[in-house]
């Protein structure tokens, strides 16, 4: 996976809902010295918001039935092959791959989780960390393996917790700095390449 001068790394983003990280990705991608480009949105929901920016951005859309996960991860895996795409980001991204799945893209598959992980993996990251009266928490960019928010980390954002936060403020928060983190972290990775 060579980066020649040239090329933009293609890159598919699979989102499931608001896609505001998807927006941010396409953004950068935009810019003239960006290392990537996004070439494929794949969403196992219809009613995806996210779905608007592949219209808005010209950028081609796979919406992915789910009902039956081999079949789904089938179709995606023609998808990625027909765009030639070279790099995976989950962005909000609701449904599990499979280990066969993740092993065939191996260190190509990147997620991004809203918490400083290794905490508060799984749902509920911002209530939990509150919570547990955690005075930071923040977004981790990270490569994806068969354990739910477990592999390698690449980047990480600390945020302070204040006591006036609640999920819904820190959230928007943490949502914000994914934004500036996710291209970070693909133009970090493509670096490596
Ligand atoms: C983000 O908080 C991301 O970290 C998590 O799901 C959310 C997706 O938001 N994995 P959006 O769809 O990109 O707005």
């Amino acid at each position: 996976m060579k980066l020649n001068g040239f090329n933009k790394i293609k890159t598919a983003v699979f989102i499931s809902g608001n896609g505001t990280n998807l927006r941010s990705l396409i953004k950068y991608s935009l810019l003239r010295n960006s290392k990537f480009s996004i070439n494929l949105i794949i969403s196992n929901n219809y009613k995806a918001k996210g779905l608007q920016y592949g219209n808005r951005f010209k950028i081609k859309k796979k919406i992915i039935n789910y009902k039956n996960v081999k079949k789904a991860e089938k179709e995606i895996n023609k998808s990625l092959k027909e765009n030639k795409i070279q790099l995976i980001c989950l962005a909000g991204f609701m449904k599990i791959l499979t280990k066969n799945f993740i092993k065939k893209f191996k260190g190509k598959i990147v997620n991004i989780h809203p918490s400083l992980l290794p905490k508060y993996k799984g749902l509920n990251t911002h209530k939990r960390a509150i919570e547990n009266g955690e005075k930071f928490s923040g977004c981790t960019v990270h490569f994806v393996n068969s354990k739910l928010d477990s592999g390698k980390i690449i980047i990480q954002k600390k945020i302070r917790i204040y006591k006036k936060d609640t999920p819904n403020t820190l959230s928007k928060k943490i949502l914000k700095q994914e934004h500036i983190l996710y291209p970070k972290a693909l133009t970090k990775i493509i670096s490596n390449y």
